[in-house]
């Protein structure tokens, strides 16, 4: 694949079916070129929601239509409560209706919710048709863009049903992060901690100043570099992929316990990494001192570190949690800023563990 801008970084993810992530300005432009030396389709359809295609899909579209493609756009309601069934069926009937066929090829132009959503709908669509994903927020370009968990939520919960389906490629215009609200931006900041946290003390110390905005194209790159590495290792998350959940069992319970509204994810993770690792470092498992570094990176990052609720509420809302096997529950600590490890607690010591 050539590379027309010299400043774009460019990566492998070897995967079952290997494929490139490419990160530079305005990517989207050429998405058409892009696409056209993966495969021979004639028809392309970009499947968007109603925030970001106003704002890009134009761009996209022209590009696939100087690329030879035909180009149709399918646009659903945006939010976390259009990533479901209903919404999945009506991009099958967009789909059938206008025959599109194995062959062709599916753009996911979006964040997270929409990368999971397609990722989802392309993967069974007739059984599978290739899609490429255009992330348009920070946390879904240094994240769910990348690993092939594709998905969406039923009444039992979030992301219960899914399937691991590779993109073909993944383009991380980082142009299109310009129009993000702050708020939504901090919510990659925090999965951006995250990696450094597990992975990349230099990363960490980068991203701990809260003003890391000349530097984005590398810090995207190395934050997927970092899920590209744990994904290879792991494409099915049967072990190492579990560092990944770094901040993600607190996290979760706060999301869930506040209905998913008044907590966004990355906030949410931003406290769980901050709380747990104070709780590490109270069992003697973390060095001290290491939490107070988590809470003013969170802080230069304007994230929030902690929160008004009960332990005890915490731990039942973990300890609910459906991946939980059996009498323990494993959690992600930190040995030290950069270096992650699974720590298994006896459930009975859990709640102990966090108000100690
Ligand atoms: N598959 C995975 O491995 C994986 C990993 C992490 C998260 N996820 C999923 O990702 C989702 C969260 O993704 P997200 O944070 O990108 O949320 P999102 O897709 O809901 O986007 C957040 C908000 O930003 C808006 N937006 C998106 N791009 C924009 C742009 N360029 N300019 C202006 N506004 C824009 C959206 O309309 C939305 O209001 C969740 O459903 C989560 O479960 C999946
Ligand atoms: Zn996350």
């Amino acid at each position: 694949m050539k590379g027309t801008d010299r400043l774009m970084k460019r990566m492998t993810v070897h995967t079952n079916r290997p494929y490139e992530v490419l990160i530079g300005n305005g990517l989207i432009r050429q998405a058409g070129e892009y696409l056209r030396e993966l495969t021979s389709a004639q028809r392309a359809v970009i499947i968007s929601e109603d925030h970001v295609a106003p704002l890009y899909a134009d761009t996209v579209k022209r590009s696939l239509e100087s690329a030879g493609f035909t180009a149709e756009l399918f646009v659903f309601p945006h939010g976390e409560n259009a990533k479901n069934m209903d919404t999945v069926m009506q991009i099958y009937a967009f789909l059938m209706e206008h025959n599109v066929t194995r062959s062709d090829m599916l753009v996911a132009l979006g964040g997270g919710v929409v990368g999971d959503t397609v990722g989802f709908a392309a993967s069974t669509y007739l059984r599978g048709v290739d899609f490429i994903n255009i992330p348009t927020t920070f946390l879904s370009q240094i994240d769910s863009s990348v690993g092939g968990k594709t998905g969406v939520n039923t009444s039992f919960g979030k992301n219960l049903v899914g399937t691991f389906c590779q993109p073909r490629l993944v383009l991380c215009d980082i142009d299109t992060l310009s129009t993000l609200t702050d708020d939504v931006f901090a919510d990659g900041t925090a999965e951006a901690l995250k990696y450094g946290l597990i992975r990349d003390k230099a990363l960490f110390a980068l991203l701990s100043a809260g003003d890391f905005g000349g530097q984005l194209a590398d810090v995207i790159y190395r934050c997927v570099d970092i899920k590209r590495e744990i994904v290879e290792h792991d494409e099915f998350d049967k072990g190492e992929r579990f560092l990944l959940n770094f901040g993600h069992t607190l996290g979760h319970a706060i999301e869930k316990q506040y209905n998913y509204e008044t907590y966004s994810h990355g906030k949410a993770v931003g406290i769980g990494m901050y709380q747990i690792t104070k709780a590490a470092e109270r069992a003697g498992l973390t060095p001290k001192g290491t939490a107070e570094q988590i809470k003013a990176a969170l802080r230069n990052c304007s994230l929030p570190d902690a929160i008004d609720m009960p332990v005890e509420l915490v731990a039942q809302h973990c300890l609910h949690d459906k991946k939980r096997k059996g009498q323990t529950l494993n959690l992600v600590l930190l040995k030290e800023i950069g270096n992650a490890m699974i720590h298994t607690i006896d459930v009975a010591a859990f709640t102990d563990f966090l108000r100690a």
